[in-house]
């Protein structure tokens, strides 16, 4: 299976959120080893796993992109500042179009066309039924500015960064799927700033090869790298403005519901060059597994249990995970013929 989507599904009030056995077998597991450390894990944005695999296109179409889209709809109505864009990432969000738009298009020809004649474009995209015609760089002639157009027709939050006086800068991005964090908050900061609240990363200087590594990013040379957490039910939307909706539903973890109720949240960041603007754009795509899921994959079952156990204090802390880690660890011990 390529790309099935399937009806729409909630990711909030009765979760009706479901992984098919195709996407629970092509879910970006992200653990290489028994022991999950803090790290640069950056590599080239290339396809890897074979046909159907969550790296096989620059950007992954799967079974819940009619229900994401929904899903961002909702929020985008009642928060509208999910979407920032500071007047100078203009180009930059138009280059973030055309990049995306190209690619779905070359990668996805059943779903999507892009009709090109000098700044004359065409777009369609057959699974939201969307046919518009417009100018390339003229926002006046897209029904939405450039970023709010496309961002509501690709799985994933973005953000772009402006790269100037020895740093990168948020200035621009559409974040409606974060995982406890805020654009509003972080809009305008630079990257040292807001991975101010990560632990154990500043002294070993994590950050600060990151952000050399990004800030001389080559264009043309995508590349990814993947976080994790832990969620409790398949909620999309946990960002820090709505965590008077979600935060409760830590204390609601039990022995007995832990499996179902708990969610490896996996983001595939993929990080690139513009070449007009010299932003660099991420695109932070979240995958949600159940655990119980998980464990039908016995090899990650055992990983899973052996990274959870050795998980450090400050990353359980961190993370959100005190009032249930003990309950994932027991959970997943019985998975593990070492223990
Ligand atoms: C958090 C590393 C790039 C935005 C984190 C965390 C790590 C990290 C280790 C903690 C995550 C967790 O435990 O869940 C890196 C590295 C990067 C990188 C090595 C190099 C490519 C970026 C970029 C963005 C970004 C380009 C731009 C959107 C964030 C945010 C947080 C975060 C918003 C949450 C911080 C908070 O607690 O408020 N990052 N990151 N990161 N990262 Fe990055």
């Amino acid at each position: 299976m390529r790309v099935a989507p399937k009806e729409i599904q909630s990711f909030r009030d009765d979760f009706t959120y479901t992984n098919s056995a195709a996407a629970i077998e092509r879910f970006p597991f992200p653990f290489p080893e028994d022991e999950y450390r803090y790290s640069v894990n950056i590599e080239a944005h290339q396809p890897k796993g074979g046909e159907g695999s969550a790296f096989e296109h620059y950007i992954d179409i799967d079974e819940h992109y009619l229900s994401e889209m929904a899903e961002r709809e909702l929020v985008l109505k009642d928060m509208p500042n999910r979407c920032l864009v500071m007047e100078h990432m203009d180009l930059a969000c138009w280059e973030m179009l055309e990049r995306y738009m190209v690619s779905l298009a070359e990668d996805y020809p059943e779903h999507f066309t892009l009709t090109r004649d000098g700044d004359s474009w065409r777009w369609e995209n057959k699974l939201l039924h969307i046919d518009d015609h417009f100018t390339f760089g003229d926002s006046a002639t897209l029904p939405r500015p450039p970023l709010d157009y496309i961002g509501r027709q690709v799985q994933g939050d973005f953000a772009l960064m402006d790269q100037r006086e020895g740093n990168l800068f948020m200035d621009a991005g559409m974040v409606t799927c974060p995982a406890d964090w805020s654009l509003a908050f972080d809009a305008g900061m630079s990257f040292d700033e807001w991975h101010g609240p990560v632990p154990m990363v500043h002294n070993e200087g994590i950050i600060d090869r990151a952000r050399k590594y990004l800030m001389a990013l080559p264009v043309g040379q995508p590349v990814r790298r993947l976080n994790w957490t832990l969620t409790v039910n398949a909620r999309m939307d946990t960002s820090s403005e709505t965590y008077n909706e979600w935060g409760h539903e830590r204390a609601s973890i039990t022995p007995e519901n832990v499996g179902e109720k708990i969610y490896l949240r996996v983001e595939v960041q993929v990080l690139d060059r513009m070449p007009r603007s010299n932003a660099v754009t991420i695109s932070i795509r979240t995958y949600l597994l159940s655990l119980e899921d998980l464990v039908t994959n016995k090899a990650w079952a055992v990983r899973m249990h052996r990274t959870m156990k050795t998980l450090p204090e400050a990353l359980i802390h961190y993370k959100g995970l005190t009032r249930f880690h003990g309950m994932v660890v027991d959970y997943l011990a019985q998975f593990d013929p070492a223990n």
